[in-house]
């Protein structure tokens, strides 16, 4: 059998470990190079396969592969993108496997999240359908953690602990000026459904009074008059509040209170700016002078303070893709398997596409404190293990150093083009 080449993609929102998946795919693929050919990296994700804009990964130095385990964001290029459902037309996925078939490629590695797992699942299915075999394995990362079956998603380790960190610091920050000064301060999360990340920030409040004082969840109804008797009980008990709001929290009618226009090609609202919100609301009723901080894409980039953990199973998964395609598996996605608490002990596990795509996990009731403005005991075990160890960069000039990959392109073999909605 004539070895077959891989192509590898990052899909959907990026993050500060996504290409250490990478670095683990296309290290585990040199390594097996007798048996996978070249990886063909899809500039732009998705997009890469249908417009047959493939990058050569092997003219990337080993050395610049490694470096990719230090490098935030998509070093390929990421994409929202969503492929026609295979009801509606089967167009895009013929396209995709004309651009295989005329590359032999018979490795697809997609990494990203639920809607992504679902562009892998489809593919495994539509290349059963058309005839030409193609190993589909997911790979696992979202900052969001709403990914069912694995322990958690690669990506939110590393934000979770940015949150965690940045609210702590801007927690002595107010309580430092809360005397003549500032008396509340908001910081925005992402999270669209999920309150994971938001909870994560809860994990800077170590004993009573500690900030953050107040987490809002988008899986708890926004109730104003119980959060403003918060608020003030807090700046009268601890001096000032410090506030870590989810970018979907959602008011009595379902409706983001804050949604910043546009929708993406999924569908989903755009949001940010719930933060500015928030603190008019506190302004208007209690008068306390508030800053307002939106982490936005600072979180998920936030490479500099990642947490080891996210950034050793992010790279795990990488591998454990490859070596699930080379152990003969397909449409399915490594994930993490927690075996222990504390100590903190993982191993890879294997999840079915089809179970994977389309499903959200939210946090569950138990995470949530009673009053739904904290997180419990429970939640607080599931969370910690993953924000600990940190694994920083190389610096240079004081500045985390970072690898651009060259990304020469493929040249294209078909005579047809392929226009993107
Ligand atoms: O899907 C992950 C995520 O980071 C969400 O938390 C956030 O709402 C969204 O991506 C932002 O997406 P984009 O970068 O496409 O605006």
């Amino acid at each position: 059998m004539t070895k077959k080449n891989a192509f590898y993609a990052q899909s959907g929102g990026v993050t500060a470990v996504i290409n250490a998946s990478a670095c683990g795919v296309i290290q585990a693929a040199r390594e097996n190079s007798d048996k996978i050919g070249t990886v063909y990296a899809g500039r732009n994700g998705i997009i890469g396969a249908l417009t047959e804009d493939l990058i050569d990964t092997s003219l990337e130095s080993d050395e610049d592969i490694a470096a990719l385990r230090h490098t935030p964001s998509g070093a390929f290029g990421s994409c929202r993108y969503k492929l026609k459902p295979i009801e509606q037309s089967t167009a895009e996925y013929e396209r995709i496997i004309e651009v295989f078939k005329a590359h032999n490629i018979g490795y697809f590695f997609y990494n990203g999240g639920g809607d992504s797992q679902d562009t892998s699942h489809k593919m495994a299915l539509m290349s059963k359908k058309l005839g030409y075999p193609i190993t589909c394995i997911g790979v696992p990362k979202t900052v969001d953690n709403d990914l069912p079956i694995t322990d958690n998603c690669p990506g939110f380790g590393s934000v979770a602990k940015y949150v965690a960190v940045s609210i702590r610091e801007a927690g002595f920050d107010v309580a430092s000026m809360a005397k003549t000064s500032t008396k509340v301060f908001v910081m925005e999360v992402m999270g669209r459904h999920a309150g994971w990340i938001a909870a994560a920030g809860a994990l800077a409040a170590e004993k009573e009074g500690d900030s953050p004082h107040i987490i809002l969840f988008p899986e708890v109804v926004f109730d104003q008059e119980k959060f403003l008797a918060r608020v003030d009980e807090c700046v009268k008990k601890f001096g000032y509040c410090a506030i870590v709001v989810s970018e979907g929290l959602s008011n009595t009618d379902g409706v983001f209170l804050a949604e910043a226009g546009g929708k993406d090609a999924f569908g989903h609202a755009q949001l940010g700016g719930v933060a500015p919100v928030i603190a008019e609301i506190v302004k208007g009723a209690l008068g306390y002078k508030y800053h307002w901080a939106v982490a936005d894409y600072l979180q998920r980039a936030a490479r500099h303070i990642a947490s080891k953990t996210d950034v050793d199973q992010a790279y795990a998964v990488g591998r454990a893709a490859v070596e699930f395609a080379l152990a003969g598996k397909n449409a399915v996605m490594p994930a993490i398997v927690r075996t222990s608490d504390e100590p903190y002990q993982w191993e890879i596990g294997e999840a079915l596409l089809a179970d994977v795509a389309n499903v959200e996990k939210m946090m569950p009731p138990e995470y949530i404190t009673e009053d739904g403005f904290g997180i419990t005991e429970e939640c607080r075990r599931y969370l910690q293990p993953l924000i600990e160890g940190e694994d920083y960069p190389p610096f240079k000039n004081g500045l985390p150093n970072y690898v651009e990959l060259k990304n020469e392109s493929v040249a294209k073999k078909l005579k047809t083009t392929f226009d993107i909605a």
